[in-house]
């Protein structure tokens, strides 16, 4: 419970101090961070993986990954913020069920954008994209794709309606960056989609959208 409420603080601190990139009020929910990992739960254990979160915060998701490890597989975590990493590192010491894969993974602190690591079979990532500039949604895109092996799954959330909204209320500048961020996400999404969850115990409710790339037998 003690950690529970002083991740919520934590977080909210951080939204306080760095809105743009923290990007949400709370940390998510137990019924997101349970859709995020729906594809690595489903998965064969007996295939070690590479799993690579990105964006962890205080270790929403990170909470359901690390309970669906084998001891084969590999877990990297990139995040920027200092602060997080902090959290995360003190949590990978302290809790008993992190504790237990602690070996198996690897922080990086920095930005996705600059992480120069092998591909993953899981890419699992909470980047608030909708608050960055086009340029810098094109760049995460090209690191995500870069980051996917033959086959492998990328999951990511989004707040409902947000784009379509911001789209309709917003004007000049800020109406364009979403149009071009709507437009970045509809392509990726039409091209790679194979599900999507909506999840309404969140704050804000939010879609989880999990992609595949094509394995290396499989036409583009
Ligand atoms: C909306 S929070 C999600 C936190 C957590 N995954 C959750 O679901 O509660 C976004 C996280 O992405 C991190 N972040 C933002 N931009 C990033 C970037 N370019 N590279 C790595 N992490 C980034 C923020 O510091 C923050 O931890």
């Amino acid at each position: 419970m003690r950690t529970f409420l002083g991740n919520y603080l934590q977080f909210f601190r951080q939204f306080r101090q760095r809105y743009e990139t923290t990007g949400a009020i709370a940390p998510s929910s137990q019924s997101l961070a349970r859709s995020m990992t729906r594809f690595l739960a489903a998965r064969d254990r007996n295939i070690p993986v590479r799993v690579i979160e990105i964006g962890p915060g205080t270790g929403a998701v990170t909470n359901q990954i690390v309970r669906l490890l084998e001891p084969q597989d590999q877990f990297h975590l990139v995040e920027l913020n200092e602060e997080f990493v902090r959290i995360l590192e003190e949590r990978f010491q302290s809790d008993p069920v992190w504790a237990k894969v602690r070996d198996q993974v690897q922080m990086h602190t920095l930005p996705v954008q600059e992480y120069p690591g092998e591909p993953g079979d899981f890419v699992i990532s909470g980047l608030p994209l909708n608050n960055f500039s086009v340029s810098l949604v094109t760049q995460i895109l090209d690191t995500y794709m870069k980051l996917l092996k033959p086959g492998a799954v990328l999951s990511y959330f989004e707040y409902m309606y947000i784009r379509s909204v911001r789209k309709r209320t917003a004007r000049g500048d800020e109406r364009e960056r979403m149009i071009g961020i709507d437009e970045l996400m509809a392509r990726l999404c039409s091209q790679y989609r194979i599900q999507r969850d909506s999840i309404w115990p969140n704050l804000p409710p939010a879609w989880v959208q999990h992609l595949r790339v094509p394995a290396a037998s499989e036409p583009e």
